[in-house]
C-alpha cells in the first residue's frame, strides 16, 4: 500500500474504506473491516448520520476490539441534526452544533481524537465563517486533527477554498463522474487533496458492470443511456476498476474511498488497487462532464 499525506500531515492509503454501506450485521462488518485491515487500507470513512450514529459505534467496536486506533485514521461527517424516534434530518453547520456533536462522535468511535471531520454538504447561504471557526477550535483542542468538506458544489468549494485551512475535499470521482476535473487547479493552487468516493459508481466500473447496469442504471445516468454506458464500458479491454483507479490516482487525490458491502467485493477492488501504475486510463472514451448547477 502507498500513502498520500495533506498539509496537516494526515497519512491516507491510496486506498480507504468507505464504510456507509457496512451491513448492519457486526459478524458480517467484522470480516470486511478485518480484510481492510489485513490489506494496509488505514483510512475509514464515516458519518455521524449514517444508520443514526450506529456506523460510528459499529467502527469504534471493532477498533476497541482489535487495538489499532495508532495505525489508522478515522474521518467523520458532522452538519445533520437527525433524531433517534423520527427520520425528520435538518441540516445544520452551525458551530454551536459541530461543537457538540464532535463529542457525541467521538464518543460513539471510543476514541479522544478523530484524523478527519467533514461537513457533510453544506450550501453558499449557510453561515460559513461560524463553521470554519468551528472546525478551527476543535483543531486548536486537539480533537480533530483536520478537517474537510464534502461537497459537489462548485460555490460552496471555492468558499471554503479561499477561506478555510480545509485539507481535504470529498467528491464523487471516477472515469464516468469526472466533473470534479473542472475544479482541480483550484484545489491543487490551495494544496488541497481530493477524498474521491463512487470510485466505482456503484460497481459500474467493475467486472460486474453489465448486470449492475441492469440492476442500477436502467435510466442511465448523467447524459448517458445504459445503451451508452454499456458499449463504452464493454470496449475497454483493462480491468474497469485498475482504469479507474489509475485515472484517479494520476489527480490531486489523497485517497480512494470505495464502499463495499462484501468480503468478495473488498478483495476484488484491493486486487485492482494492487495493479494500479497511476497512469494507464481510459479517459478518453468518457464524455467531458462538469457541474451545472450551484456555479
Ligand atoms: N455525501 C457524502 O459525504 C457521501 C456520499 C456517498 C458516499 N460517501 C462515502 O463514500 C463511500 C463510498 O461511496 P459509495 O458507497 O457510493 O461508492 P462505491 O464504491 O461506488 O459503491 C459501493 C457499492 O458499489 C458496489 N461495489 C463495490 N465494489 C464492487 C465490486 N468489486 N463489484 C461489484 N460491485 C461493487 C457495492 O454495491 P452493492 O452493495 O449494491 O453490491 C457497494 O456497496 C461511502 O461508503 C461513504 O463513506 C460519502
Amino acid at each position: 500500500m502507498n500513502y498520500r499525506t495533506t498539509k496537516s500531515g494526515l497519512k491516507f492509503s491510496e486506498l480507504g474504506l468507505g464504510c456507509m454501506n457496512l451491513p448492519l450485521d457486526y459478524q458480517e462488518s467484522k470480516e470486511i473491516l478485518k480484510e481492510a485491515l489485513s490489506s494496509e487500507i488505514s483510512y475509514f470513512d464515516t458519518a455521524d448520520l449514517y444508520n443514526k450514529g450506529a456506523n460510528e459505534e459499529l467502527l469504534g467496536k471493532f477498533f476497541k476490539e482489535n487495538g489499532h486506533r495508532e495505525d489508522i485514521m478515522i474521518g467523520s461527517k458532522v452538519g445533520n441534526e437527525f433524531f433517534q424516534h423520527s427520520d425528520e434530518v435538518k441540516w445544520n453547520p452551525s458551530r454551536e452544533h459541530i461543537l457538540n456533536s464532535v463529542k457525541d462522535s467521538l464518543h460513539r468511535l471510543g476514541t479522544d481524537y478523530m484524523d478527519l471531520y467533514m461537513l457533510h454538504g453544506g450550501m453558499i447561504e449557510d453561515n460559513k465563517e461560524e463553521t470554519i471557526e468551528a472546525f478551527n477550535i476543535l483543531k486548536q483542542d486537539g480533537l480533530i486533527r483536520a478537517y474537510g468538506i464534502s461537497s459537489i458544489r462548485p460555490n460552496v468549494i471555492r468558499h471554503y477554498l479561499a477561506h478555510s485551512d480545509m485539507d481535504v475535499i470529498m467528491m464523487q470521482f471516477n472515469l464516468i463522474d469526472n466533473r470534479p476535473e473542472m475544479l482541480l487547479d483550484e484545489i491543487s493552487a490551495r494544496d488541497v487533496k481530493i477524498l474521491a468516493r463512487g470510485p466505482v459508481m456503484k460497481g459500474l466500473l467493475t467486472e460486474k458492470y453489465d448486470s449492475v447496469a441492469d440492476r442500477k442504471f436502467e435510466e442511465g445516468v448523467f447524459d448517458y443511456s445504459q445503451d451508452e454506458l454499456k458499449e463504452i464500458l464493454g470496449k475497454i479491454d483493462a480491468p474497469l476498476t485498475v482504469s479507474t483507479m489509475n485515472y484517479l490516482l494520476s489527480q490531486p487525490v489523497a485517497s480512494i474511498v470505495g464502499g463495499a458491502s462484501s468480503v468478495d467485493q473488498l478483495k476484488a477492488n484491493v486486487a485492482a488497487y494492487q495493479q494500479v501504475d497511476y497512469q494507464t486510463h481510459d479517459r478518453a472514451l468518457f464524455h467531458d462532464l462538469s457541474y451545472e448547477e450551484h456555479l
